[in-house]
């Protein structure tokens, strides 16, 4: 775990680095900032904004709804789930750095009202005691080796009839080439926990979850990145999040992605 931890720990102050990124883009962030300026840093994972709301679209929740995002980042998804939804969202990470730069988006957005966020290992919380009415989980099973106890947890944090979203990289079944290393999601091998989403359903079953379906989302992703390639470029990107290593890291995940090693995949399952 302390290997995941060093690995999303790379930049010290990450909340100031996007404050000074924000400062030449020509924006006050201490007046409020478009929560859409931030998609570019703040949606960790393939297809960004738009992967977010496709998986949020079918799990049922509205104004009245409580919603758990495990492995929440920086807060993007957590924010635009709120924003969309009129929820509130908790959102867990590992990372100190990211929850505290995920405080800090929320206050400049306003959106510090309906979302909140703490540190914590997802796979050892308790959480028994809430009940979320959905969870979410947006490319975090990746480092996480046992999705049956993790899928165990959230089930146990559910409400019955509550929808869990997951949006992860999958491995292909039947596949077995070596990825180039560093991902995004971990500096080496020893910390990439990929499954095929055969594998993920069976977690959530035996988890006692339904699942709902199962969508590819290879399509959008290319979509997206053709887009965001396409569009004018921005001093807002996951560089200030991640390091100088960012490009290789994206630029081996592209290549898994193009030779159909691992595929971007939602899952959402029900209590
Ligand atoms: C690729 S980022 C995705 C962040 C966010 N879900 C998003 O899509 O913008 C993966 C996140 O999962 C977190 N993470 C990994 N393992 C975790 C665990 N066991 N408990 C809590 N967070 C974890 C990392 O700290 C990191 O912030």
């Amino acid at each position: 775990m302390s290997g995941v931890v060093a690995h999303y720990g790379r930049v010290r102050g990450v909340l100031d680095q996007i404050i000074e990124s924000l400062t030449t883009m020509g924006l006050d962030p201490a007046t409020g900032v478009d929560p859409a300026v931030l998609a570019a840093v703040d949606e960790f994972h393939l297809g960004g904004h738009e992967a977010t709301m496709a998986l949020t679209a079918s799990l049922e929740i509205d104004s009245d709804s409580h919603v758990l995002d495990v492995g929440c980042g920086l807060g993007g998804p957590a924010r635009e789930m709120a924003r969309t939804y009129g929820c509130h969202v908790t959102g867990i990470d590992l990372q100190p750095e990211f929850v505290y730069a995920a405080e800090g988006l929320s206050l400049m957005t306003g959106m510090e009202g309906p979302t909140s966020f703490e540190v914590g290992d997802v796979t050892v919380l308790d959480q028994s005691d809430r009940a979320f009415d959905a969870a979410t989980m947006i490319h975090v099973g990746m480092n996480v080796p046992n999705k049956p106890g993790l899928f165990g947890t959230i089930a146990s944090s559910l409400r019955p009839g509550g929808r869990f979203g997951i949006y992860d990289i999958m491995r292909t079944a039947g596949t077995n080439a070596e990825l180039g290393f560093p991902l995004p999601f971990a500096a080496a091998e020893s910390d990439s926990h990929l499954a095929s989403s055969d594998e993920y359903v069976a977690a959530l079953t035996g988890a006692g979850l339904s699942v709902v379906h199962v969508i590819e989302r290879t399509e959008l992703v290319g979509r997206v990145i053709q887009r965001v390639a396409e569009g004018p470029t921005t001093p807002l990107n996951l560089g200030l999040v991640m390091g100088s290593e960012f490009p290789t890291m994206f630029a081996n995940l592209r290549s898994a992605v193009r030779g159909g090693f691992v595929r971007p995949i939602e899952i959402v399952a029900e209590k």
